[in-house]
């Protein structure tokens, strides 16, 4: 009944969306019919991959990764390394790493996504695309064996790297939908330019790059299908933009030094998870939901899980607006201002992560709440259980103490988390997969 009324006042917010989005804008410089059918149908599929009960994902979540545990030694040491013996530490790595024969195997991948965004499946039904060319000089007509090439086209495509290369994007990188982009068995970095771009489509898995020193740029005409294309304002210079999509799985990134967010999910998106990265240097690390007025960031669901928050990390890892977000068993070993932070009463339920608060004795606080009274935020939603809390780091919780609970009928963790959070997490990155090799 509960759950009833909240989706159908989604639903509401959701038409009111449809009307409110051609002044958005969205750095489209012209709004038309193809960009308006595309977030029509964006906003459907966002729609119907909303989970009306998010805790059941949580909990299927919290059991993989116990079932994954179970037998392990959790005394092991910490070391970041990936000499040695290979080795897959989480329930989402378990489920496909370590195999000599990952490289015929590319498409297992898909299997593996858990959270919110297990459902996505990528470019599994479709060719493998290899990218042979590191330019990206032609913005209407990009080359064959280009990157861009590859993420316009029609139909689903698993898109890989013939070799290591540094691609600098000259403008966002616009994807369509059904594609992975799968950077094993290549060292890539998208570098020094802009950044992907996943906007008003459905099912992108980006897994296994480094994506870094992103910049803005002015816009201009840029292809995003191949029979479209249109004029672009200017884009932020993220990382990773995440903007009215469903079903998007990012994992095994190493992202530093954007000029913008690292990742970003914002206009009701949907349907996603975010694992194994490992994230460094930078400012403004994650925002989910960019405006306190737009209520459609109501549908927003995102798992984020077994990430390395590492050095050089300021704020917003991730600062929310509206959704729910469920942070489970990351790592988070510097931070300057604050881990998690947020507005306009989104849900936050972190499990089992390590918070290590940095020296300064005004920033122990992993949480900040903007915009809001006490006596406001008192009734928001937000739920430490398991976390280990170090350095005298402490996660100020709020909401309905009968809500304060809604998992302890279901399997927890219950192990000592921070033993876990640096198993857990410590392949997190880009790998260095060798074809033939295990991985
Ligand atoms: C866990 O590690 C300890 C210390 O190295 C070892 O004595 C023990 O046998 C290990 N247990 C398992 C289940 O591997
Ligand atoms: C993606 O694939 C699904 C299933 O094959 C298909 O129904 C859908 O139209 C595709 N979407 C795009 C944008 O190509």
């Amino acid at each position: 009944m509960g759950a009833y009324k909240f989706s159908s006042l989604l639903l509401l917010s959701f038409f009111a969306f449809a009307v409110l989005a051609p002044s958005i804008r969205a750095h489209i410089g012209e709004f038309d019919e193809v960009w308006q059918k595309r977030a029509e149908e964006a906003q459907k599929a966002a729609l119907e991959a909303y989970q009306p009960n998010p805790e059941e994902v949580t909990n299927q979540f919290n059991k993989n990764v116990r079932k994954s545990m179970q037998g392990t030694n959790t005394t092991r040491r910490n070391l970041r390394s990936n000499n040695g013996p290979c080795m897959a530490t989480n329930p989402i790595d378990r489920c496909w790493r370590c195999k000599q024969d990952w490289a015929k195997n590319r498409k297992k991948l898909a299997d593996c996504v858990l959270g919110f965004g297990r459902r996505t499946t990528g470019g599994k039904d479709g060719e493998f695309y290899v990218v042979t060319d590191a330019s990206d000089n032609d913005m209407i007509d990009p080359k064959p064996g280009t990157l861009r090439h590859a993420v316009i086209q029609k139909e689903p495509l698993w898109i890989i790297f013939a070799r290591d290369m540094i691609i600098r994007l000259k403008q966002e990188l616009i994807m369509a939908g059904n594609k992975t982009i799968d950077g094993r068995g290549a060292n890539v970095h998208i570098a020094y330019g802009c950044g992907i771009t996943i906007q008003f489509v459905k099912n992108i898995i980006i897994h296994n790059l480094h994506i870094h020193d992103i910049v803005p740029a002015q816009g201009g005409m840029i292809r995003d299908s191949v029979d479209h294309y249109g004029l672009r304002t200017a884009s932020d210079g993220d990382g990773v933009s995440i903007f009215g999509s469903s079903n998007v799985w990012v994992d095994h990134l190493s992202m530093s030094n954007c000029k913008d967010g690292l990742v970003d999910v914002i206009m009701a998106s949907t349907a996603i998870t975010i694992s194994n990265c490992h994230f460094t240097n930078h400012n403004e690390v994650m925002l989910f939901g960019g405006s306190n007025n737009f209520q459609g960031d109501k549908i927003m669901q995102v798992t984020v899980a077994f990430n390395h928050y590492g050095r050089g990390l300021v704020q917003r890892m991730p600062r929310c607006r509206y959704g729910f977000v469920h942070v489970v068993n990351n790592d988070y070993t510097h931070w300057l201002m604050y881990a998690i932070g947020g507005s306009q009463n989104p849900t936050i339920i972190s499990q089992g992560n390590r918070f290590i608060a940095p020296p300064n004795m005004a920033c122990k606080e992993v949480t900040k709440r903007d915009y809001a009274s006490p006596d406001e935020w008192k009734s928001w939603t937000w739920i430490s259980q398991g976390d280990l809390l170090q350095n005298g780091a402490f996660f100020v919780q709020s909401g309905d103490p009968k809500k304060k609970h809604p998992f302890t009928r279901y399997d927890m963790i219950k192990a000592k988390p921070g033993t876990f959070v640096n198993r857990l997490t410590r392949f997190s990155g880009s790998l260095g997969c060798k074809v033939n090799q295990p991985c």
